[in-house]
């Protein structure tokens, strides 16, 4: 979708979806006025008659959306950074004793930070298991295991390389070896078809503002067993309030102070936007964006593609003789055009693909026109015979 900007310049083209989505559907946005204009409410917290209780909506939803058997299962946070952390580190306060756990090179920061600071403190050592074409295989994980290991930590689909991973083969062999795992979702919850049902997961954790359309400030995962780890924050639930421990009992075991309303109803209406579409209409239209889009610069040899088939509607490139902030700038100067530079926090994929230098990401959302995508590839184009001269 273009938005206009300065009179005589190009309209604004919007490709940094992975980062986080924009625009919103216009049903967000006036759902999160409609939460602002009257006084929150949820169940056990307030007493009300006749306003939404938006955060038992939309646990409703999400089991709805990812297929999940608990609504109440779901915890919200502030984010898909905040849930790792407080699975990470509340599956560490659980174990007690030192382990050893497993992630990936396709890992984002949020998984690598929080598991290097740890294995740091001497909480648990690491290993990390590598790629191939852009997946990670149950083979792979297998070769890392250990008789202590007790943690797997993963993503459903790579920020990079737009590489979905295929879960539920890992997902049953951690749960028949007791061992408790992690998909980082952040990528994929809302882009495409995903049933919890099926993939024993210990936990899957989610963010509100990428591909389910919500406003930043809004996240959280499904925890399969809420006996899998253990609290590292307690406070104000509204419930059980002589207790001076946290409850025991879902979602207020792991939701503590007041919630992000505004965010979570921010979320009610993205998912239903969703529904409303389909998701697997949605994976389809972002798919046909990503081969036009893809087809249309592969016409260029200098322009270096690092994810040439990739599931997800993300396109990783560089082009010869350019610094990937280079391209970034010239696209976004004389464009217009939104994209993303760098090494896209996910620093052991880069070391892979284009020796730590870093690339230039585009990213489709389902409000991404062809037309845009058209235009963004002749730019491209054009940046990569300007560098060529
Ligand atoms: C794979 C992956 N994991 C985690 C995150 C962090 O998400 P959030 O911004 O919700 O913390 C991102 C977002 O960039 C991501 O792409």
């Amino acid at each position: 979708m273009a938005g206009n900007t300065e009179a005589g310049g190009p309209p604004l083209i919007y490709l940094n979806n992975a980062a986080t989505s924009w625009p919103k559907p216009h049903e967000v946005l006036e759902e999160v006025a409609r939460c602002l204009q009257t006084p929150f409410f949820e169940l056990g917290r307030s007493t009300a008659g006749g306003i939404t209780d938006y955060p038992s909506a939309t646990r409703d939803a999400l089991a709805g959306l990812l297929h999940a058997g608990e609504p109440g299962h779901f915890i919200f946070t502030g984010s898909a950074t905040d849930s790792l952390n407080l699975l990470i580190h509340g599956f560490v306060k659980k174990e007690k004793k030192p382990f050893h756990a497993i992630t990936t090179e396709l890992e984002h920061n949020s998984v690598l930070r929080p598991l290097h600071s740890l294995a740091g403190e001497g909480h648990l050592s690491l290993s990390v298991v590598p790629f191939q074409e852009g997946h990670v295989t149950l083979h792979e994980i297998k070769k890392a295991i250990r008789p202590e290991t007790r943690l797997v930590v993963m993503t459903h689909g790579s920020n990079v390389l737009g590489s979905l991973q295929d879960i539920r083969p890992i997902a049953e062999y951690c749960r028949a070896n007791d061992i408790f795992l992690v998909v980082d979702g952040a990528q994929t919850a809302g882009q495409v078809p995903i049933n919890l049902s099926a993939i024993p997961a210990g936990a899957f954790v989610f963010t509100g503002h990428k591909a389910l359309f919500g406003i930043p400030g809004i996240g959280g995962f499904y925890l399969n067993d809420p006996e899998a780890i253990a609290p590292v924050r307690q406070g104000g639930t509204g419930t059980d309030s002589h207790l001076l421990s946290q409850p025991v009992d879902m979602p207020q075991k792991f939701e503590t102070g007041t919630p992000n309303y505004p965010g979570i109803a921010s979320l009610l209406a993205g998912i239903r936007y969703i529904e409303r579409e389909g998701v697997d209409t949605i994976a389809r239209k972002c798919k046909d964006l990503l081969f036009l889009f893809i087809k249309e610069i592969k016409r260029n040899p200098d322009i270096l593609l690092y994810t040439p088939a990739p599931d997800l509607p993300v396109v990783s490139f560089n082009i010869r003789n350019l610094n990937n902030d280079e391209t970034g700038y010239i696209l976004g100067k004389a464009y217009n055009i939104v994209t993303r530079t760098g090494l896209h926090c996910a620093p052991l994929v880069h070391d892979r693909i284009d020796s730590g230098k870093g690339c230039v990401r585009v990213s489709f959302s389902h409000l991404t026109t062809p037309e845009e995508c058209l235009v963004a590839a002749g730019a491209v184009r054009e940046v990569a015979e300007g560098a060529d001269r």
